[in-house]
């Protein structure tokens, strides 16, 4: 199998994930989902509700959601980390990549398809989307706090969707937070749009959001060069 490999760029390239990259992901991937907005640092080992950095070395002594006495355990061990990857490999469609410095992982990126019907049911009806369309979802990206602001992401993204592109996928979509500035501003840069719902689901809200977290988005974009998404600018960002 030839694997995939980007021209190097900044002192990086983009390439396939191998087994080896393993721990070079685990490093950047616990602690930047440590980070706010998600929190998710440690977790109650009863009913698993996240707690952030802040949140775990003031916490009380019975848990914020279940009430139990609290005991915390870490949010993403390695296992869960692989489970993870593990279930983007088992997908039909899916990409792995890795920005890749001398050997160091600088940031990782993956998707794989997703069917709307099947897999992502609440977005059923959403308005700027073709679901007649092949779609994939981009489950994760992240970049070393060290290098942020080189373009990993960016380049990564990139990478991810000319990929899916050649793969003849209509879509990628993905779910962020819209408290997470960074992560805004790349998806913009990308050319990402708000998921619009056709008609009020969450609050009288026309944007698709995540139902157990009001501030967690979910955003479009169109693959294939040459098309817009159309329609009206309701769902810029
Ligand atoms: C979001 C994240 C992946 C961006 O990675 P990155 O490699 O630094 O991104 P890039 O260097 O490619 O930056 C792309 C654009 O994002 C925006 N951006 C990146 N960091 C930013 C910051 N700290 N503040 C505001 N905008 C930022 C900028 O618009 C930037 O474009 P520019 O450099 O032309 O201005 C990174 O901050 C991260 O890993 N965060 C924690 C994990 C996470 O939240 N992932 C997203 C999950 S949905
Ligand atoms: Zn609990």
């Amino acid at each position: 199998m030839i694997l995939f490999i980007s021209e190097a760029k900044n002192g990086f390239y983009v390439r396939d994930y191998e087994e080896k990259d393993f721990a070079g992901i685990y490093n950047v991937y616990k602690p930047a989902f440590s980070e706010e907005p998600w929190n998710e640092y440690k977790k109650c080992s009863s009913c698993k509700v996240n707690y952030g950095i802040k949140e775990s070395n003031n916490s009380a002594e019975n848990c914020k959601k279940c009430g139990k006495p609290l005991r915390l355990e870490d949010y993403w061990t390695e296992k869960d980390v692989n489970e993870d990857i593990n279930y983007a490999k088992s997908k039909e469609w899916n990409s792995i990549l890795v920005a890749d410095s001398g050997g160091e992982i600088l940031g990782f990126t993956w998707a794989y398809n997703i069917s709307i019907e099947k897999d992502m049911n609440f977005l059923k009806g959403a308005q700027n989307i073709d679901s007649s369309k092949k779609i994939i979802y981009v489950d994760e990206v992240a970049t070393a706090a060290n290098s942020r602001g080189k373009g990993v992401a960016t380049e990564l993204e990139k990478k991810l969707f000319s990929k899916a592109e050649n793969a003849g996928f209509g879509y990628v979509i993905l779910r962020t937070d819209e408290k997470n500035t960074a992560a805004i501003n790349l998806y913009k840069k990308l050319g990402f749009e708000r998921l619009l719902y056709g008609v009020s689901e969450n609050n009288g809200s026309k944007y698709a959001y995540d139902p157990e977290f009001n501030s967690r988005v979910y955003l479009v974009k169109k693959l294939l060069p040459n098309e817009n998404i159309g329609g009206n600018s309701e769902g810029k960002l």
